[in-house]
């Protein structure tokens, strides 16, 4: 008889690609807005799995609709379609802008489809000189060599040989700087309504409306990113809808499964057209599992009381940050949109965010940082009020621990 093997933080050192650097602790166990890890501990999360978990741990309704896709078809390729996969594309272009959905695995995946969709959509229409795909300094669309070369961080696409070409990048919420750049050459700007790994900067209003007209001035595709902040994070289903601006192309990804990995690219008929049979493809993408979990995220994220509890949720955050500011002085800012939310250190603190996060581990809280002046908070959008005022309690000792008092 073999001995079971002792699974430890130390045989993630031994076995796995160095890449990560995981915390010490391995959670085994999750429900709602609680995840429990090998001793037993217990921890709030207002970490969501970095904006994924839009539902919590194990909710009902997606543990339902796993256990009976679980029970029926698994997997078949895209040599077939599927009910689930049928079922939620119906459910995307009903409540959206979209007539056609692209089924992917991740968001970097919805935005390698994306940016090869922009491509082939400029060189069928307007020829080969069309080419060039505007994004922002500080932008992330996610780690394939094409998608982290469009991203704004020279320090993710650097040290891997030729990038792909083509890729220019302008300053977020400077309509000038887009205006500098855009021309008869640009295929798509790219932006997320609210930059999320670059630390939760919200576009503004007349930056979005801006680039749209600079779009449409230059028949170049506007691609919204909403991996991060689409599926109800803000409050709408999907960000754009705060702004009165329509894209031509939008990725979704991370809430959407809410746990289960998936990604969609979203578009109108006329765009989606260029990618014709054979050009483009995946595996895994309309996967039956991943499709009737997804389904059911988005049968229960997008109902109007789902909504308000996003915006009440975000109010009771704001509230209770603003109470633990006002007593220890940390932060400058609190910014970001409904279950999008970060913490701007102050001067004195500023480059520390990692700190607050690593302390609220210790006092029991799931946090996540964005860069490194902003602690971030993307929880579970149906979190309850009770486990807020939990989480933020740990905060607050988190905190005092970092600020020693
Ligand atoms: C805006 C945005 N786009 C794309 C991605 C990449 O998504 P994934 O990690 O699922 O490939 C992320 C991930 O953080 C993101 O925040």
């Amino acid at each position: 008889m073999t001995t079971p093997l002792q699974v430890t933080r130390e045989l993630f050192d031994d076995v796995m690609v160095p890449n990560y650097a995981p915390a010490g602790i391995i959670p085994v166990k999750g429900k709602s807005s609680r995840v429990w890890d090998q001793q037993g501990r217990e921890y709030i999360d207002f970490a969501g799995g970095i904006a994924v978990s839009s539902l919590g741990h194990c909710h009902p309704a997606l543990v339902k609709a796993i256990q009976q896709q679980a029970e029926q078809l698994w997997h078949l390729s895209n040599v077939m379609t599927n009910e689930p996969a049928l079922r939620l594309a119906k459910k995307l272009v009903d409540a959206t802008f979209a007539e056609k959905v692209y089924f992917a695995n991740s968001g970097a995946e919805a935005n390698e489809a994306a940016f090869k969709l922009a491509r082939r959509w400029a060189l069928d229409k307007f020829g080969a000189e069309k080419d060039q795909i505007i994004s922002f300094s500080k932008s992330f669309h996610g780690r394939t060599f094409f998608t982290v070369t469009v991203g704004g961080q020279a320090a993710y696409s650097d040290g891997f040989g030729p990038k792909p070409g083509a890729v220019l990048h302008a300053e977020f919420n400077n309509l000038a700087s887009v205006k500098a750049l855009i021309s008869e050459h640009t295929c798509a700007v790219v932006l997320e309504p609210i930059q999320g790994e670059g630390g939760i900067i919200p576009a503004t209003t007349e930056f979005m409306q801006g680039v749209r007209e600079l779009c449409n001035q230059h028949n170049a595709l506007l691609i919204m990113d909403e991996v991060q902040t689409g599926v109800g994070r803000t409050g709408k289903l999907y960000a754009y809808m705060h702004y009165g601006v329509t894209p031509d192309i939008l990725t979704t990804a991370k809430s959407l499964g809410g746990g289960f990995p998936i990604g969609a690219m979203l578009t109108t008929t006329d765009i989606a057209s260029h990618l014709k049979v054979g050009t483009h493809g995946s595996t895994y993408g309309g996967n039956p599992l991943a499709c009737a979990v997804a389904e059911a995220v988005l049968d229960t994220v997008n109902q109007p009381n789902v909504m308000a509890q996003v915006l009440s949720n975000e109010q009771l955050f704001r509230q209770q940050l603003k109470a633990i500011n006002e007593k220890y002085q940390v932060f400058s800012e609190i910014r970001g949109q409904g279950m999008l939310l970060g913490a701007v250190l102050n001067n004195q603190y500023k480059g520390r965010a990692r700190e607050f996060f690593l302390a609220s581990a210790e006092q029991g809280l799931m946090a996540l940082v964005a860069g490194v002046d902003v602690v971030r908070f993307a929880p579970s959008l149906v979190i309850t009020p009770d486990e807020i005022t939990a989480g933020m309690q740990r905060f607050e000792q988190a905190v005092k621990q970092v600020i020693g008092v």
